[in-house]
């Protein structure tokens, strides 16, 4: 069984002071979700505040929205594995659609960071996905295909087990406008097919493939219901704790049956 991993994905939101508070009404609000892995995903100036917020909390982790793959040196405004290592990071965020559209991400560039980010020991979670324009084209498994064979290259069975796989339609992020559970469930199922090429069957199946875009609590249940869905990464609605306690409460219930 794969543990469910939900992730709040707060992108150019939250002070510290406003950190501290979520972290203190999540802490309330969530109760015991010890079945299922929570990411909280700050930007890199409340990681700090976040960590010590939570503590020695052993199934709530803090992860980053972007590293570089230098280890160090003349790479103004960058921040590299070890950084994040020493404030306690276990997760990172790479390849989001926001960065590749708006930063020019390519996979090439994904790669090498998700090659530094387990070279580091730190745990991608790698985010794939298709625009509206490619979908209508019939285009979303070549799109993944691509991505994923790109941003994976090199990897070893053990680190690509160790990745966790977000699928994120573009057209869904920040929309309103989520996948169907089955439109979702038959992407996933591709990733897990296309990851089983790339490794093979025993390693994909031990992938975890979170679905991301406009998930809240009233339709993430029956997204996280779907054979392949394993978790969520939330953006919007992980910027209100009660909001994404409430997702979190949904695949925790699912963990139970
Ligand atoms: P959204 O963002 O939940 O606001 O659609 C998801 C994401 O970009 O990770």
């Amino acid at each position: 069984m794969r543990k469910k991993i939900v992730a709040a994905n707060w992108k150019m939101n939250m002070t510290q002071a406003e950190a501290a508070s979520f972290v203190d009404t999540l802490l309330r609000e969530l109760g015991d979700a010890n079945d299922v892995e929570v990411v909280i995903v700050p930007p890199f100036t409340a990681i700090a505040k976040v960590s010590e917020a939570l503590g020695a909390l052993e199934n709530i982790k803090v992860g980053a929205q972007n590293m570089y793959w230098e280890k160090s040196g003349a790479f103004t405004g960058e921040i590299s594995a070890a950084m994040l290592r020493e404030l306690f990071v276990r997760y990172v965020v790479l390849g989001h659609s926001e960065r590749r559209m708006l930063l020019g991400e390519t996979d090439e560039i994904v790669n090498r960071k998700v090659r530094a980010a387990h070279e580091a020991s730190l745990h991608p979670i790698l985010c794939v996905g298709e625009t509206l324009e490619q979908r209508e084209n019939g285009r979303v498994e070549e799109v993944l295909s691509t991505q994923l064979r790109g941003s994976l290259a090199g990897l070893g069975v053990k680190e690509i087990q160790e990745t966790v796989v977000a699928y994120e339609p573009v057209w869904a992020i920040g929309t309103g406008k989520t996948a169907s559970a089955e439109q979702a469930q038959e992407a996933h199922a591709f990733i897990r097919r296309t990851l089983a090429e790339i490794a093979d069957e025993g390693t994909s199946n031990k992938i975890r493939i979170q679905y991301g875009g406009s998930v809240k609590p009233d339709n993430a249940r029956t997204l996280m219901t779907q054979p392949d869905i394993d978790g969520a990464l939330v953006g919007g609605a992980s910027l209100d704790p009660r909001s994404f306690a409430q997702i979190v409460q949904g695949a925790a219930a699912l963990a139970e049956k």
